[in-house]
């Protein structure tokens, strides 16, 4: 045994230095004088936060890499994280807080608002901070004086564009936009709904509002990525150390120690037991007193940990005599997909008049949301309160409650803002913890995974190895594609077997391919689990599939656009497997709104090509099924009226920054006809909303937006009801001042509210509905209707490689999205940006390596001057089954970036890259096998024209 090392801090706030060498403090803080008493080094953020209750300022890393917690000392930007309180007495420190205060201030926030420049908002009060310092400086700042002074604060959900516009036009005080017209919510440009909390500091995330007294939580986690464990006397060591209270493992489980998001699969142990699979994996937690937990040496607990010969890819996990990672799943194989259709691929691809192939590989990517896991839990009537940052309330209660051996009514999940998921907060981390501990202690407890712990142990992009191979006529139709894609699925299942299956779906992207086969796997090894990341396998196998298909147009010399409209799915065309749809493909529509984009660039990537700079222009399109894989997916909606008339929303469909929030209600507000400003939002919460299912798979707008508008035209029925009509007579609606009005054609009658029964919620009237998209499952060749409804896109990106040193400078993406409807296009066009800022860090920068890349120092994501200029264009087909015809947006975002980007680097250069991240270094290493440098030019014949 060697000796144990220990990952695993969770300090959190509340837990402060000690307090025996404290000094007392005079600060300013939002102009008010404050005295505070505090450990000359302890962090100023931690001081506003837990000191002087503050928690507008936002914590994401506590090493001033991400920003979040920049304030104003004497006027000029700080990470709070990095400044010592001790250094401000007498200082004046300027925060989010205090913004609101003062012209300027308000106005910054109120430009936040129009431009749908806060998603999730957890970024949100540093990005204002920073501004608010560079205003008072330079009232008007150009673009990039606003890079410039913001460039040291990330932002993972908006892709900056929104937030330099909005600090750009500040100063021109802007009016609101009014109010939408009465039926006319749906595509108006409202602001967020939820927005002004965002903007103030005042939305409550993970780690917001916890009791002071609660209890302080920290896992000990495996030092390696598979080790023997022998946990040791612990109850000695409780015993002996006073101010913890317990010391939890796997025997305190009172339930099944296992979770997973998909009941079948699920493998995952809250508590490690005998060997770990993966590094930084949890095997004990420790609960007692702050002070004390927080400043704890875990190393002295007697937990030892011997390293075993591990796995640590799907090469070395498929070979002959590899060890098993679970010993039920022969060969390290978790699951198989397939889709098959057209007859003999092989013979079909050899019948072909060009044929084009390539692998293409990608890395673990991490999900980087500023807002580490965070969460608390208390007791409450017998019942355990978990209140935490999550993407998926009720199965988070289910796991919950079989993990603590309690019946479903015994868990409440009251999930908090959430500041950034993208499928990560799909799957439990904290909550079984803080769950346990406050189960067996009786008291509240907390915790705040420090960014290590975040980084290191949730889950991942699955990194993957695709192989495409592709045939087309002498015409350029496709004949044949037949794709094999590995996934290294980590661990343990999460999203791996949803992987599996997505992607043969998928890997023939938006065209009619008559002769098909996609096969994959999931494969395990002693990695972190991966999960789901915006798109669920499809934009690694679009890196493969729109690649090749490049290929295949160059192999042709036809145009990259002509080749991907000759191909293009259509209505009436069949998919892969087998779906037809008459309506909602608007794929060509995306194409065709790209051609003077792309007949522009076309020419300029024609012009510049001397020196070390070679300019390029690629194409990647993309569609992508929203909600589950040929299973149920329901969404439940509940409306009703209180008794003074106003409507209230219990919505489920957990905002992470998307605007559920604001397109429910605006779905909902027309579904009804009344004002939006008479709709009020009831927050998820398993106590008070009703299931909305997860918010993942781009499903929240089209499943629950579906629900909402049957839940709206109930209650316009019932309405009608109580006025004694039916809702086709129904002129207008009013609901003031407790009285329900109903014109109708037969007169005007008014119901007074308040004399009605409320029920539970408070409400007078009140109507849910449900709605399940309709679905057929997949058979063994992989044919069905696996979703109701595609989304399509396309992107076009502009760029320059510089062949010297490798860099790639991106100039300008257009892209064009066939949305069905667009709700609201300020928030549809967030996600676009948002989506491609993502995009671009796929494909040239993000790689998590484990132990090495865990912290956003050395894990790079895009910064405010990495996206370049974006250009959003809305293509509205209209889908027969969205809500006022919307479809999903917020993964299709994503999936074209980086096989535009490797395109355009073809273009440029002549080079296919096959690897991403294409970081400078490889992309050198590739230019120069192809013997690419300044001193070279590109092939003609290898560049379209
Ligand atoms: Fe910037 Fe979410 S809005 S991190």
């Amino acid at each position: 045994m060697s000796a144990p090392t220990l990952s695993g801090a969770g300090t959190g706030e509340g837990a402060p230095l000690a307090t025996t060498d404290a000094v007392e403090l005079a600060l300013v803080v939002d102009g008010e004088r404050v005295l505070v008493r505090a450990h000359p080094l302890e962090r100023l953020s931690d001081v506003l936060r837990a000191r002087l209750g503050r928690e507008g300022t936002k914590v994401g890393c506590d090493a001033g890499d991400c920003g979040a917690c920049t304030v104003l000392v004497d006027g000029a930007p700080l990470c709070a994280c990095l400044t010592p309180v001790g250094r401000l007495d007498g200082r004046r420190v300027d925060t989010v807080e205090g913004l609101g205060e003062e012209p300027t201030g308000r106005a910054l926030q109120r430009a936040f608002l129009r431009h749908g420049a806060a998603q999730c908002g957890f970024c949100t009060p540093g990005m204002l901070m920073a501004a608010r310092a560079l205003l008072a400086d330079t009232p008007t700042p150009t673009t990039a004086e606003v890079e410039d002074a913001l460039g040291g604060v990330l932002c993972r959900c908006t892709g900056y564009r929104s937030i330099v516009d909005a600090v750009c036009e500040t100063h021109l005080e802007l009016e609101d936009a009014p109010a939408p017209e009465v039926g006319k919510a749906v595509g108006a440009r409202v602001a967020r709904l939820d927005g002004a909390a965002k903007v103030s500091g005042s939305d409550a995330f993970g780690d917001d509002g916890v009791d002071p007294a609660a209890l302080l939580v920290r896992i000990v986690r495996s030092p390696h990525h598979r080790a023997r464990v022998d946990l040791g006397d612990l109850a000695a060591f409780v015993a002996s150390t006073p101010g913890v209270e317990r010391v939890l493992t796997a025997a305190d489980v009172p339930g099944r120690n296992v979770h997973g998001v998909i009941p079948p699969f699920a493998d995952q142990p809250v508590f490690a037991e005998g060997e770990t699979r993966f590094l930084g994996e949890a095997v004990a937690a420790v609960v007692g007193e702050a002070d004390v937990v927080a400043r704890l040496d875990l190393a002295r607990l007697p937990i030892a940990f011997e390293e075993l010969e591990a796995v640590l890819d799907p090469v070395a996990a498929l070979a002959e005599g590899a060890p098993r990672v679970h010993a039920g799943r022969a060969g390290n194989v978790l699951v198989r997909g397939l889709v098959e259709r057209g007859g003999d691929v092989d013979a079909a691809l050899a019948g072909a008049a060009v044929t084009a192939e390539g692998t293409f590989t990608t890395g673990f990517v991490e999900h980087a949301y500023l807002e580490p896991e965070a969460g608390w839990a208390r007791m409450e009537d017998g019942v355990v309160v978990v209140q935490a940052t999550t993407q998926a309330p009720w199965m988070d209660r289910e796991d919950l409650a079989a993990i603590l051996g309690l019946p479903l009514e015994g868990v409440r999940i009251v999930p908090t803002a959430v500041g950034g998921g993208f499928g990560s907060k799909l799957d439990l981390s904290l909550q079984p913890y803080v769950a346990l501990a406050t189960l067996v202690t009786g008291r509240p407890t907390r915790i705040r995974y420090d960014r290590i712990e975040s980084m290191r142990t949730t889950t991942k992009r699955h990194p993957s190895s695709i192989t495409v191979r592709a045939g087309a006529d002498a015409e350029g139709r496709l004949v044949a594609v037949d794709v094999a894609a590995d996934f290294d699925t980590g661990a343990y299942a999460s999203w791996g077997p949803t992987v599996a299956n997505r992607v043969p779906v998928h890997a023939s992207g938006p065209y009619h391919v008559p002769t098909y086969r996609a096969r994959s796997r999931a494969i395990h090894t002693h990695q972190a689990p991966s999960g789901a990341f915006r798109g669920f396998g499809v934009p690694q196998a679009t890196i493969a599939q729109e690649c090749v298909y490049d290929e295949l147009a160059l192999a042709l010399g036809m145009d990259a656009l002509e080749f991907r409209l000759r191909n293009a799915l259509t209505a009436g065309s069949p998919t892969v497997t087998g779906q037809v749809f008459e309506t909602g493909v608007g794929y060509r529509d995306c194409l065709e709104a790209l051609r003077p984009w792309w007949e522009r660039a076309r020419a300029r990537a024609g012009e510049a090509t001397d020196g070390a700079r070679r300019r390029g222009v690629g194409l990647a399109g993309l569609w992508y099924g929203c909600g589950n894989t040929a299973l149920p997916n329901p969404s439940t909606i509940k409306v009703g009226l209180d008794p003074e008339g106003r409507v209230r929303l219990h919505q489920g469909a957990v905002d992470i920054g998307q605007g559920s929030n604001t397109v429910m209600a605006q779905i909902l507000a027309d579904a009804l006809g009344v004002p939006l400003e008479r709709i009020v939002l009831v927050d998820a919460d398993t106590r008070h909303t009703p299931d909305a299912g997860k918010t993942s798979a781009s499903r929240q707008t089209f499943v629950s937006g579906n629900a909402t508008h049957r839940a709206g035209r109930a209650l316009a029925h019932e309405l009608a009801r109580l006025a004694g009509t039916t809702p086709d007579d129904v002129i207008d609606l009013g609901l003031e001042r407790g009285r329900l009005s109903v014109r109708s054609t037969a007169g005007l009658v008014a119901v007074d509210l308040a004399a009605l029964p409320v029920d539970a919620d408070g409400l007078v009237v009140a109507c849910s509905a449900t709605y399940d998209p309709p679905t057929v499952p997949l058979d063994e060749h992989g044919q069905g209707e696996p979703y109701a409804v595609y989304g399509f896109g396309a992107q076009l990106v502009e760029l320059e490689v510089d062949v010297e040193t490798g860099s790639i400078a991106l100039e300008r993406i257009v892209a064009a999205y066939d949305v069905g409807r667009a709700i609201n296009p300020t928030l549809v066009e967030g996600q676009i940006e948002g989506g491609i800022a993502q995009g671009i860090g796929l494909a040239l920068m993000e790689e998590w390596l484990p132990g090495r890349t865990d912290n956003l120092h050395d894990y790079l994501i895009p910064t405010i001057g990495d996206v370049p200029e974006i250009v959003s264009i809305l293509v509205e087909s209209g889908d027969a089954h969205g809500p006022f015809g919307a479809k999903g947006v917020g993964e299709h975002t994503l999936i074209p970036t980086a096989p535009a980007i490797l395109n355009a680097v073809r273009d440029a250069t002549g080079v296919r890259l096959r690897r991403v991240p294409a970081i400078p270094s490889r992309v050198l290493e590739a230019l120069r096998a192809a013997g690419v440098g300044p001193s070279s030019h590109p092939d003609g014949s290898e560049r379209r024209r």
